[in-house]
């Protein structure tokens, strides 16, 4: 049969509110055109993030009764442990309560003003956490990895060359490199088993350890036995454990490739670093065996690890996402290519040409966007990295609109309606105006900033 169905039935469901478009324009005003500020029931389907946002199994909701709440020494603990090290074969692993508790704790040990920590591409929040070190995160992406219109089918690819050069020049400077699989700020995109292997080569050569921040590993890994000779019938957990053999540690956050809705951890073979950051986690996170999460979350992850590996939820997973880019590039809308695994970036650069970087066509498109459909998504573009150190204002690389799709909580029939609204929009994309950013705070201005409409739109 050619129809890719839903793995799954549905057991609980959750009503979505309906809402008209004349409430919706006044919505979207009161929240300053902030897609963040609006009431999640307020919006029809919700692809700001797939972070979190999955919907978990009946198997996860009994993991979570077993869930054990004891302070130390949790059989949920231990359950987790050994679910991850069925996949990623580290000595140590130490439980967070997101990924970026994983990040910061890792970035304070091995960080600091003279560091310098390349990645094919930082997502914000390890940038954030390596720059507040004082040291500096280096984007060593292929250059395909920053043309949304090159085809590429491992766009996630480190630069090897690069990474080389640097570690010749500046080794001493770098106490690790970072891989991020896949790859989210550059579009969801994927980095390939050979790509890994060199980058661990060039690592092993120079002594420096090779992490990788594995948000979406089964994601990478379902497209590493698509499309890389060679992988075509090895299943997709001997994919992973191949991936992680490469590496000497990783980060993670559970929310992703996890299918829970918290959690995260740090994995690691350093016996000095790990002890080091048992001893931050215990001050800001918990205890190691539960590290700022119930046990009921650990046993949550634990059964996710296992269904997230399952081909049949892979194949589901990444033929949904094609599904709503192919129909996008059928209607000749602008989107990041090949379709990644969790989201479909809109190329907002390329469909609203008339908006200058500056006047935020992503945020126009993700403003029309609800007003249309209700349908939220997410700026990342000049709005999101547009704010400098020094307070001035430059356009960031790319204008994008991600439409993140939430693991398992939305059917064919809700994509077929984002289909819809996009198609409404693009009808009428020439009567689009930018906006103005009239309040930010100084950093991080893309969750709290006020905007308004720099002239009159069918979508405003
Ligand atoms: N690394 C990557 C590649 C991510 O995409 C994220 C989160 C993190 C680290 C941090 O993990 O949220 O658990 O602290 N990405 C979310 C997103 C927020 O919407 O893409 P966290």
């Amino acid at each position: 049969m050619d129809t890719i169905i839903e793995p799954f039935r549905i057991k609980a469901v959750e009503p979505i509110r309906m809402t008209t478009r004349a409430e919706r324009t006044r919505l979207i005003r009161d929240a300053h055109y902030n897609l963040f500020a609006l009431h999640a029931d307020d919006v029809l389907i919700d692809l700001l993030t797939d972070s979190g946002t999955s919907a978990m199994s009946a198997a996860q909701w009994s993991g979570m009764m077993r869930g054990d709440e004891s302070y130390a020494g949790s059989p949920s603990y231990h359950r987790f442990e050994a679910a991850v090290q069925e996949l990623m074969p580290f000595e140590h692993v130490i439980p967070t309560h997101q990924g970026r508790a994983a990040e910061r704790i890792l970035m304070g040990i091995v960080a600091g003003p003279d560091a310098i920590i390349p990645n094919n591409t930082h997502f914000d929040t390890t940038r954030a956490n390596v720059e507040s070190t004082g040291a500096e995160a280096v984007d060593l992406v292929i250059e395909e990895g920053l043309d949304p219109a090159a085809q590429h089918p491992f766009k996630g690819n480190m630069d090897l060359d690069r990474l080389d050069a640097l570690l010749d020049e500046q080794g001493d400077r770098v106490p690790l490199v970072m891989l991020t699989i896949t790859n989210n700020s550059g579009g969801g995109q994927p980095v390939s088993m050979a790509n890994v292997r060199g980058a661990h080569t060039i690592c092993a050569r120079h002594g420096v350890p090779l992490f990788i921040d594995a948000c979406r590993f089964a994601e990478n890994a379902y497209f590493i036995k698509q499309r890389e000779p060679g992988y075509a019938d090895t299943p997709v957990a001997d994919i992973v454990r191949e991936l992680f053999a490469h590496a000497d540690g990783m980060t993670m956050s559970a929310k992703k490739d996890g299918l829970a809705n918290i959690g995260g951890w740090l994995a690691l073979n350093d016996d000095a670093w790990a002890e080091e950051a048992r001893n931050q986690l215990i001050l800001t996170e918990g205890f190691p065996t539960y590290g700022g999460l119930a046990g009921r979350d650990l046993e949550a992850i634990a059964v996710g690890l296992t269904e997230i590996v399952d081909e049949d939820y892979l194949e589901y997973r990444i033929a949904s996402t094609r599904y709503l880019g192919r129909a996008l590039i059928d209607m000749d809308v602008p989107i990041v290519q090949p379709v990644g695994g969790h989201a479909v970036y809109i190329d907002a650069k390329a469909m609203l040409p008339h908006i200058p970087p500056l006047d935020y066509p992503g945020q126009a498109l993700a403003v029309a966007l609800y007003v249309a459909g209700g349908i939220r998504g997410c700026e990342i573009g000049s709005v999101m990295f547009g704010q400098q150190a020094d307070g001035s204002e430059q356009p960031a690389q790319m204008e994008l609109v991600r439409l993140a799709i939430p693991r398992r909580v939305y059917t064919q029939s809700h994509v077929d309606y984002v289909i819809e609204c996009i198609a409404a929009v693009n009808a009428d994309k020439a009567s689009l105006s930018g906006f103005a950013i009239t309040e930010a705070p100084d950093q991080l201005r893309h969750f709290t900033a006020h905007f308004a409409p720099l002239g009159e739109s069918a979508f405003a």
